[in-house]
């Protein structure tokens, strides 16, 4: 089967490019930036879409929370007992490498390799409530 509407996606992303160049231009320019970390946040909803079924905690609010500590999500032991506060230090460092920062932690995912995007997803995770 092939997929159709394929030939759309090349305006878009110049769209998108325009659109990214012209908020860069507006701030500082390499300042962290939260509607490119809104993007980058796309790899983690399909485990913190914030519903009750998800996979992982709500992430809505999580700047400057205590790890672990939402009552109505069943954490890993190791979460649990990890006593951090999610600020810029600490989700970086989990963000980049989950397992290193939180050992044993379930959630598996491969971590965000690129430092700017880590910026730009914690910038864009203060503001998400
Ligand atoms: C494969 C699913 C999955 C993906 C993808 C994923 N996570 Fe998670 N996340 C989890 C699970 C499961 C936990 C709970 C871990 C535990 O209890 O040990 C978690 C926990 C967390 C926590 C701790 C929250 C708290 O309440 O203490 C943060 C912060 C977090 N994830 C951020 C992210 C970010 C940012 C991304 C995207 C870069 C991401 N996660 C991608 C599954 C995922």
């Amino acid at each position: 089967m092939r997929m159709t509407g394929t030939g759309r996606k090349p305006g878009v992303t110049l769209a998108a490019v325009a659109c990214g160049l012209f908020v860069l231009g507006a701030n500082a320019a390499w300042a962290a930036d939260a509607a490119n970390g809104k993007k980058v946040f796309e790899v983690c909803t399909g485990c913190h879409d914030g519903t009750a079924r998800a996979v992982g905690p709500n992430l809505r609010g999580v700047y400057g929370r205590q790890s672990g500590s939402l009552a109505d999500y069943k954490y890993s032991p190791a979460m649990k007992r990890s006593n951090l506060v999610w600020d810029d230090k600490n989700l970086h460092e989990y963000i980049a490498n989950p397992r290193a920062k939180v050992k044993a932690s379930n959630m598996s995912f491969r971590g965000v390799r690129d430092d700017k995007s880590i910026d730009d997803l914690v910038e864009f995770l203060k503001d998400y409530k």
